[in-house]
Order: structure tokens, then sequence, then C-alpha cells
């Protein structure tokens, strides 16, 4: 984790929140690549979810929602952590993530000091809407998209007419008040959800269930992530959170272990239920297709997070290769095997030498390839040093302008994975890229 923390940094995916000051704990800024890279996932996913179904519609809600919302929604009442301090070394801990021996006899397992008795800690930022801070004023930055959805549903139905079953799909940002926030970008204070739910009649909720589950464990094969490092968890009644009747994790084999990456939940009629219960307005379901049959529909709830898919996909890229070049065994690359759709940078072109017009032919190439791809441009230093750099920051592809190029209008296309080198013609470059993307099978580990 430390080197790709450092690597994040060192290339401009991720930096501290205010490092300038200290650093804020629990936020993080994507820089130039990392947006890049985080909008490529987040559109994967609104593709996935939206472009190829027909029945998913999108969303996007305001982060702020009426207070009643997360009385509602439960979140008030049980949206806890259950929290004790060391009254010697000050540390703080979620009381289920220590040893239940030091939790038994109340030692911390820092310092061996006394540990407070445990008490719950609600996870929602809480804040004042207005200029009077009194309980009238209180507004909470949501724990959770799906609120969202929820509050919309029956717009959505009468706007679009849409049929159950269907589904919303929403990405944006989320706010927990963590109380241990570590591993880099895995668990923070502000973070982006990707989610889904999908309305369902009653009494098909499990098949919807299933097929859910199929359908997410399909979309991480088509990314290309390496699916031994991808597992099921299925929650034990411990584990449930408030709202669900089933619920399974997609956990990723994480530097620090298995993790969860994502949660397929069967929330019942838990929701909709709620939200007629204290809005007072009826939320029940009319299928006009059979005799105006009434009735709360169950939500089936894809739930991702964004940022948490970026740390995933950092770490599923992420390798270190002996490349042996030049005869010297000891020669290492680093090298980030991103899916070519996720790279922040598609191509990067290079000229061989400034001189002689090959930089002003490399730019006009890459002027050519912009139109379709991300490229980057480097003209600085030797040739091998300008490929380690893009092979670090993910590029799947280099194009090499030389004198054959002035002569011939051909160039030389480099692949990051294998570091295989062609000729293609000027002409056939955008094309054959599009080709090398689409047909792209992962064959390093
Ligand atoms: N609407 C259901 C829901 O929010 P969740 O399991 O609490 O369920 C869903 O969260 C996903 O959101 C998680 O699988 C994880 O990827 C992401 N997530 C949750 N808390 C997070 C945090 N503090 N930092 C980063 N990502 C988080």
């Amino acid at each position: 984790m430390e080197k790709i923390t450092s690597l994040a940094k060192r290339r401009g995916f991720v930096f501290q929140s205010s490092e300038i000051y200290g650093g804020q704990n629990g936020a993080w800024d994507y820089g130039p690549m990392g947006i890049e890279l985080k909008n490529r996932i987040a559109q994967t996913w609104w593709k996935e979810m939206t472009q190829l179904h027909d029945d998913i519609v999108g969303l996007d809600a305001a982060i702020l929602m009426h207070p009643r919302t997360w009385e509602a929604s439960g979140h008030v009442e049980n949206f806890t952590d259950p929290l004790v301090d060391c009254k010697k070394c000050k540390a703080r801990f979620r009381a289920d993530q220590i040893p239940e021996e030091n939790l038994a006899a109340k030692k911390c397992p820092e310092c061996g000091g006394e540990l407070t008795d445990t008490r719950k800690f609600n996870l929602m930022f809480k804040t004042h809407i207005g200029p009077a801070e009194d309980s009238a004023s209180i507004i909470y930055l949501r724990p959770e998209t799906a609120q969202g959805i929820y509050v919309n549903y029956k717009n959505i139905i009468q706007s679009n007419r849409m049929k159950i079953p269907f589904g919303i799909a929403q990405i944006g940002k989320a706010f927990r008040n963590e109380i241990v926030t570590k591993n880099f970008i895995f668990r923070t204070c502000e973070f982006e959800q990707m989610e889904m739910q999908f309305f369902v009649k009653p009494g098909t909720d499990v098949e919807w269930f299933g097929e859910w589950r199929k359908r997410r464990w399909a979309y991480y094969e088509k990314l290309g992530v390496k699916m031994d490092h991808l597992r099921w968890h299925q929650h034990g009644p411990g584990e449930l959170a408030h709202y669900a009747k089933d619920a399974y994790d997609i956990e990723y084999l994480f530097p620090m272990g298995w993790r969860e990456l994502e949660g397929v939940h069967n929330r019942s009629d838990y929701d909709l239920s709620r939200h007629t219960q204290y809005s007072g307005k009826d939320l029940q379901y009319i299928d006009q297709d059979n005799s105006a049959e009434r009735y709360i529909p169950y939500i089936i709830e894809t739930s991702a997070g964004l940022t948490r898919n970026v740390l995933m996909i950092l770490c599923d890229a992420y390798d270190e290769e002996q490349v042996a070049d030049k005869g010297n065994d000891d020669d290492w690359r680093t090298v980030l095997r991103f899916h070519p759709s996720l790279a922040p940078v598609t191509v990067a072109v290079l000229p061989l030498m400034k001189k002689d017009g090959l930089a002003e032919l490399a730019q006009d190439i890459r002027r050519e390839l912009k139109e379709d791809f991300a490229t980057d441009y480097d003209q600085g230093g030797a040739i091998g040093r300008r490929y380690r750099r893009q092979d670090e920051a993910g590029t799947p592809f280099c194009v090499t302008i030389d004198y054959e190029s002035k002569d011939n209008g051909s160039v030389t296309l480099r692949f990051r994975d294998s570091m295989e080198q062609v000729r293609v013609n000027r002409a056939e470059l955008a094309v054959r890229i599009r080709k090398e993307i689409k047909e792209y099978k992962r064959t390093k580990p």
C-alpha cells in the first residue's frame, strides 16, 4: 500500500487534502491523473447500468435532503458504530475492530491503558442550514446516495412512465464521520458511491437478488480485474444493516487483506414503507397492466464505492517487472496495467528527437489522435526513460516518431504490457488503437 500511495502522489493521482496545513484526515484530492481514472471508472459503471439496460434510468439528487428523510431511513436511530476511547493514550477505536479479550478486559490494545465503556456514535455529519443554529435548522450530509433515489421514485415513474421491474442509478458524494480512516482512500469521511436501486414486485425479490449478484460479478470480469482477487461474503445475522433482508459483499484482496468493495442488498419494502409512514404520501405502485394491483415494491440495491473502486483498480493494476533491458538483469520497471479503456492517458506521442522536424510531425500526429483518445506528449530525455514514465502512469500505447516516419509516414506503436513494437501507417493508427482497446486481454499478472 505504501508503494501505491507514493506512486499515486508522485504521478498526480491522489494528494492528501489540505496538505500544506498538515493534511485533513479522511479526505483526499484527486489530481490530474486521478480525476481521469475516477471519471473513466464512473463512465464505465454508468454505461453498464444505464446505456446497456433499457429498464434503468439515471438521477442526480441533492446531497442536502429534508432531515425527516434520515429519520425515515433509520439512519438517525441506527447508523452508529460502537466506540471506545483509551483514557491513558487517548486513542479511539471501533469496539468491533479490537480483539475481544481487550474489549472484555477494557484494556487498550496500544498502550494497555483503561478503555471507556462502549458507546454508540452516529456516523452522520450534522450541520445547520440558515443563520440559526437550533434544532429546527439541523441538516445532514447524506451518508448514502440511495435515499435520494427513494424519495424520487414516484416522480420518475410519472415523468418517465417506468414500469416495474425498473431501476434508478446514481453516482455522487456521500459523507460519514468514520472513527478510523486508514489504508489511504479505502475508508474516508468524504467519498463517492455508485448506487443502483432496482424496484421489483414482492415475491420476485429473491430471484432478482440472485440476478443482480450475477450481473455485478460479470461487470468486474468485463473490467478485466484479477478474478481470483474477488470473492463473495454473505452477511450473517449480526452483520445485516437495519434495512436488509439479505446482503452479499463483493470483497477484493487489497494489500491489507480481503475487504468490501461493493454490496448487493435485498432491502425488502423497508425504505418505501418507512417513507410512506414518515411523509404521509402513498408510495404504492399501481400496476396498470394487472387490474391496477397496488403494492409497495421491494428494492434490490447494488452499492459500490467509486473512490474505493479507484483504489481497487490501482492495486489491481500495480506491477513491478524485471525487464532485463540491454543485458542488465537488474533492470526493473513499475507498470500500471490498467485496462486501456480506464487508463488516464490512452496514447503518448514521443518524437525520437526534437530536431529535424520530428517534434513538429509528432505534434501534428498528436493533434489527430486527440479527437479520439486521451493523449500525452513527451519529448524530454532518452526514449527508454520516456517509455518507463508512461508505463508507470499506465499508458497502454506509445507512438514513436522517427526519421522513417518522415520518409514513409509509418510510426512505431509500442504496447505497455508486452513492450512489443510494431510499425503502423499513420493513416491506420487510430483504427488500430481502437481495435487494440476493444480486444484487450490482460496477459500479465
Ligand atoms: N446504500 C447502501 C450503502 O451505503 P454500504 O455498504 O454502507 O451500503 C456501500 O456502502 C459501498 O460504499 C461500500 O461497499 C464501499 O465501497 C463504499 N463505502 C462505504 N463507506 C465508505 C467510506 N467511508 N469510504 C469509502 N467508501 C465507502
